[in-house]
């Protein structure tokens, strides 16, 4: 295990694999997982099995990730909807379901669950769910098409007519 980083009360599968510099407590996380550096998992947090969670990824308390999903670098998930910093205040939950993947520098606001297979593109801010295989982007994030388990397109959301020309 690495010099510094903080590991407390936490339940790690068989065949995962933690990178140095993380802050993982009171979370559990499955089997043959890939957690990078710079991370932080919070008390409560479910991770399942065979998933990627890459550099400087934030998964606050209330969020539940299911198998096979890939996280990106940089992504941020939220429980808070209307933070402060005194006061009490509800974990909000959100859940990711099997196969999904969330881009790089990606937002998610507490609330949402992001379907099967899904795909959130790199830079997103989902605001609501996410239906499973679709393919969404941009802030707030919009569906731009839909793919297969294995990631291959197959549908692309038609592009609104042109309103140029007319009066
Ligand atoms: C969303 C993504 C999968 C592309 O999906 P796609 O269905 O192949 O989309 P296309 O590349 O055909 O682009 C479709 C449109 O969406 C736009 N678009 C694509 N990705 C976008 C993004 N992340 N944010 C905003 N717009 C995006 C394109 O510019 C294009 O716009 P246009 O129709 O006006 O030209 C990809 O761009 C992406 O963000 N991948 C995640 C990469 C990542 O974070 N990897 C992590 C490992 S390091």
């Amino acid at each position: 295990m690495a010099k510094y980083h903080r590991i407390d009360d936490v339940e790690i599968g068989d065949d995962t694999i933690v990178r140095d510099y993380v802050n993982l407590y009171g979370c559990k996380i499955g089997r043959g997982c890939r957690i990078a550096a710079y991370t932080e998992i919070q008390r409560g947090v479910t991770i399942g099995d065979r998933c990627k969670v890459e550099a400087f990824a934030f998964i606050p308390s209330g969020v539940t990730i299911e198998d096979e999903v890939f996280i990106g670098p940089h992504v941020v998930f939220t429980n808070d909807r209307v933070p402060k910093a005194v006061g009490d205040w509800e974990t909000v939950t959100t859940l990711v379901k099997k196969g999904a993947s969330v881009g790089a520098n990606a937002t998610v606001i507490c609330g949402v669950t992001i379907g099967r297979n899904a795909l959130v593109g790199a830079g997103a801010v989902v605001t609501k769910d996410v239906p499973d295989n679709a393919v969404v982007v941009g802030c707030p994030a919009r569906l731009i098409g839909t793919r297969d388990r294995t990631g291959k397109k197959i549908a692309r959301r038609q592009k609104p007519k042109s309103r140029k020309g007319k009066k």
